[in-house]
C-alpha cells in the first residue's frame, strides 16, 4: 500500500457497545468497558500502519439524555483511562488531546486531561483525539463566537477545535446505522465514508485492515473530475 493510500487520520463513530452487551445478556455498560479494549486495538494498529491521527467520539453532546447510570459510567470510564492509560500512550509516543466543551466535566477530569495534555504535546507518533461532550455543530458554533469576538472572519477554521490538524480521511462507523451524528461536521466534506455492521466492542486489526483496504480503492477527487486527478497524479513532480 503506498504511503497516500494510507488515511492520515481516521475518525470513528463507535457504535453498538449496548447491543453487544445485550447479546451477552450483560448490562449495557459492559459493552462501554469491552469498547475500550477495541480503542486500544486501534491505536496500536493505527500507529502501525502509518496513520497520524486517529479521533473517536466517546461522548457526544447528546449522550447526556441517556440513562443517569450509564452517563456516570461512561464519566468514569473516560477518567479511569485517564489515570490507567496516559503513561502506555506516553511511552508509545502517542499525543492525547481532548476535543468538546471539558467546561461541564468535574475538576480531577479536568485537571488530569491538562496534565495528559501537556505531558504527551511534543510526541509524534500518533495524535489521538478523544471527543468528550463534542458536536459538530456546538464546535461550529463556539468558533463563531470565538472569531466574532476576535473580529476576524478570514481564516474561520482556526478557531475550530480541530485546527492545525488534517481533516479526515476516513470515516468508520460501527453497528450498521449509515450515519454522521453531529460529528466534525465541518472536517467531514471530503472524507471518505466506510460503514461496517460489526459492533464496536468487535472490531478488531482484520475489520481495520477491510477499512483501509476500501479506502485504498477509492477515488478521491476533490470536486475535481476523475480525468483531473488521474492526469495530476502522474505527472511528475
Ligand atoms: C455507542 O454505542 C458508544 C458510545 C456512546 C460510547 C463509546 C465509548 C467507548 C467505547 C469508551 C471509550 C473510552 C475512551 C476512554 C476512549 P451505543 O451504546 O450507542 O451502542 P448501541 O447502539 O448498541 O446501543
Amino acid at each position: 500500500m503506498s504511503a497516500a493510500s494510507v488515511p492520515r487520520h481516521i475518525a470513528v463513530v463507535m457504535d453498538g457497545n449496548g447491543r453487544w452487551a445485550q447479546k451477552r445478556f450483560l448490562p449495557r455498560v459492559a459493552g462501554h468497558k469491552q469498547g475500550v479494549e477495541a480503542v486500544r486495538t486501534l491505536i496500536r494498529a493505527g500507529s502501525e500502519r502509518g496513520v497520524e491521527a486517529l479521533t473517536v467520539f466517546a461522548f457526544s453532546s447528546e449522550n447526556w439524555q441517556r440513562p443517569a447510570d450509564e452517563v456516570s459510567f461512561l464519566m468514569d470510564l473516560f477518567l479511569r483511562a485517564l489515570r490507567e492509560e496516559v503513561q502506555k500512550l506516553h511511552s508509545n509516543s502517542v499525543r492525547f488531546r481532548v476535543v468538546g466543551d471539558v467546561s461541564v466535566l468535574g475538576a480531577e477530569t479536568r485537571s488530569l486531561i491538562e496534565e495528559a495534555e501537556a505531558l504527551t504535546a511534543a510526541n509524534s507518533r500518533l495524535c489521538l483525539n478523544v471527543a468528550v461532550n463534542y458536536g459538530g455543530r456546538w464546535d461550529i458554533e463556539q468558533a463563531v463566537a470565538k472569531a466574532t469576538a476576535a473580529g476576524e472572519s478570514a481564516a474561520f477554521a482556526q478557531w475550530l477545535s480541530f485546527a492545525g490538524q488534517p481533516d479526515p480521511d476516513l470515516f468508520i462507523r460501527t453497528g450498521g446505522e449509515r450515519r454522521v451524528s453531529n460529528f466534525m461536521l465541518w472536517q467531514l466534506a471530503y472524507t471518505e465514508l466506510f460503514f461496517s455492521d460489526i459492533l464496536w466492542p468487535d472490531f478488531d486489526e482484520a475489520e481495520l485492515a477491510s477499512a483501509l483496504a476500501w479506502f485504498a480503492g477509492r477515488e478521491r477527487r476533490f470536486g475535481k473530475t476523475g480525468e483531473q486527478v488521474r492526469v495530476l497524479s502522474t505527472t511528475p513532480v
